[in-house]
């Protein structure tokens, strides 16, 4: 593939902590950030998706040990689990790093050599607390009622020789790019940040010495470094900044689906370090500070640019990430999608959390999501318009006369793909996938206005073909819009609609199709409707 002339775009998850079991809320930044990562590449970028894994610190060792296993023992299954998931929801990542990749660890090596011999990295005593869920250095300014700030648990006294990063020196500039630019979204997340920093940025400790899983210094190698350094570097390492001389780039992906082009392109080893500066870290925002702020702080020191911009989203909330019998509540993506689809679980995820917001989840809104607007809006439509065709015109219509209603009609087909478009420049996939349901519960209430059924009565043919004309082409555009967010629908109604999938919004959504021919086949069935009552119990079961 010629990759010279493309416009690149790169966008990052944060690195997961292989913990405990995934759960939903570790599957929205994934998903959110697979269709912007396939929108883009449908609209003509080369794009790099980097995902991964963030395996060191104290907690791993922790759970590792009370297991009577190694840490790498602990960690590898789960990353093996979480890859799966991926491939359940057709995440199309195009890089995976894990921080125990021998490649990261060496770059983290260099990253922190060159912070140490810029003088921004400098041995000093660390007195203070400690927030160990959050593995996180805390001073006395930053607890909330004596708390952490983060996950509001005790924190611990804490005192150790320890390396520290002059955070400090980087304050005033970090502010003033936080204030006089979109760099963090939204923007209130950014006004809070600029408070932090008015409030006193202190030096940060970066090396611990009571543990030792973790990167080693290079000259000093009781301590490693800790998480933060060694996790945030991943989104330059993956690229393969600071790493092997020519910049072997060591997590690509083989690209899984060539023909579609809905997952990865193959780069060539050097274009990957020109993917910095990202255009995108995503994540949720209880961990807004480290990216906003420490990780900008490091790539000042560094000289490199800094990412574009940052989205800071909301939190799925659920009884403390716990599946819950009591109401049935199932947290688990892999049952979710094994039962109704990676299709319904990734709608739900992407409509569900409102820009910045937060959002509960509940079995109850799950099932009725589905069965509103997948089995009714999307499902309907597509039933009725094929059968429609069908009846009327054994599978043949084409595009014919046209009344006012119909001339609005198409003009918001037409409108479609610029408003999507504005709503994935805001990072707001809730927002753009809303808008296509929107044209899709629409072209059910045109059919309801243009009532072809008297049409055909009336024998208005013309106008019956033209009406019908214009819901399959409400249908192919907006299937083709959908496909970065549902990565399996789409293609069963282009199947259904008979014409080729498109890989492209350019080719397929400026050139109108001027007739279709969809056969006589028995309608498809998309999603199948939901007993909610009965799923209830079934998933209040399935939650023990
Ligand atoms: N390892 C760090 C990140 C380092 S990035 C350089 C970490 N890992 S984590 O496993 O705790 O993942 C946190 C991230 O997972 C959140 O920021 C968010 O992207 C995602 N989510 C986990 N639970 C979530 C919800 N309940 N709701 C929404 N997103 C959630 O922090």
């Amino acid at each position: 593939m010629n990759t010279k002339n493309k416009k690149k775009y790169y966008i990052t998850t944060p690195i997961y902590y292989p913990s405990g079991a995934w759960h939903i809320g570790h599957c929205y930044t994934t998903v959110a950030c697979d269709a912007i990562a396939r929108f883009k590449r449908m609209q003509g970028y080369e794009v790099f998706y980097l995902t991964g894994t963030d395996e060191h610190g104290q907690k791993i060792l922790k759970n590792a040990t009370e297991k009577g296993i190694t840490p790498i023992e602990f960690v590898n299954p789960l990353v093996e689990n979480i890859k799966e998931l991926w491939s359940v929801l057709d995440i199309s990542y195009d890089g995976f790093i894990r921080t125990t990749d021998e490649f990261h660890k060496k770059a983290v090596q260099n990253i922190f050599t060159r912070l140490y011999e810029k003088g921004d990295i400098y041995k000093s005593v660390y007195k203070g607390k400690y927030c160990a869920p959050c593995e996180t250095f805390l001073t006395e300014t930053q607890l909330k009622d004596g708390n952490c700030p983060d996950c509001n648990r005790e924190v611990n006294d804490a005192e150790e020789e320890a390396y520290f990063f002059r955070l400090s020196k980087y304050g005033e500039q970090i502010k003033k790019h936080l204030s006089e630019t979109d760099f963090l979204v939204p923007k209130a997340r950014a006004n809070e940040m600029i408070k932090f920093i008015e409030a006193g940025l202190e030096d940060l400790a970066v090396t611990r010495t009571s543990f030792d899983w973790g990167v080693k210094v290079p000259f000093d190698e009781k301590h490693v470094i800790y998480v933060w350094i060694d996790a945030l570097s991943n989104y330059i390492t993956a690229l393969g900044h600071f790493g092997k001389e020519n910049g072997e780039c060591s997590v690509m992906c083989e690209p899984r689906d060539k023909k579609t082009n809905n997952n990865t392109t193959l780069h060539s080893p050097l274009s990957t370090l020109q993917f910095w500066p990202a255009d995108l870290h995503m994540m949720a925002k209880e961990i807004t500070r480290f990216h906003a702020i420490i990780w900008p702080a490091i790539l000042l020191s560094l000289e490199l640019s800094l990412p574009k911009q940052i989205y800071s989203h909301g939190w799925i909330l659920f009884d403390g990430g716990k599946m819950s019998k009591s109401v049935g509540n199932v947290v688990d993506p892999f049952i979710l999608s094994e039962r109704y689809s990676a299709d319904a679980l990734r709608y739900f995820l992407l409509s569900e959390l409102s820009y910045g917001q937060d959002s509960n989840y509940s079995s109850e809104q799950f099932l009725t999501k589905v069965n509103s607007d997948l089995v009714n809006d999307l499902g309907n439509l597509t039933k009725r318009t094929l059968s429609m065709v069908k009846q009327y015109f054994k599978g043949k219509v084409k595009i014919g006369k046209e009344t006012e209603h119909c001339k609005d009609f198409i003009e918001k087909v037409n409108a479609l793909n610029g408003q999507v478009d504005e709503k994935i420049k805001d990072n707001d996939v809730a927002k753009a996938i809303s808008t296509i349901f929107s044209l899709i519960s629409h072209s059910n209430k045109y059919i309801d206005l243009t009532a072809p059924w008297a049409l055909n009565k009336e024998g208005k043919f013309d106008l019956l073909s033209s009406v019908l004309f214009n819901l399959l082409e409400a249908i192919r555009v907006s299937s083709t819009l959908l496909k970065p967010f549902l990565t399996k629908t789409p293609s069963r109604i282009f199947e259904a609609i008979k014409i080729k999938e498109p890989t492209d919004f350019k080719k397929a959504l400026h050139n109108p199709k001027g007739s279709y021919n969809v056969g006589t086949n028995e309608a498809v069935m998309l999603f199948p409707r939901l007993d909610i009552k009965k799923e209830l119990e079934e998933l209040a079961s399935l939650a023990e």
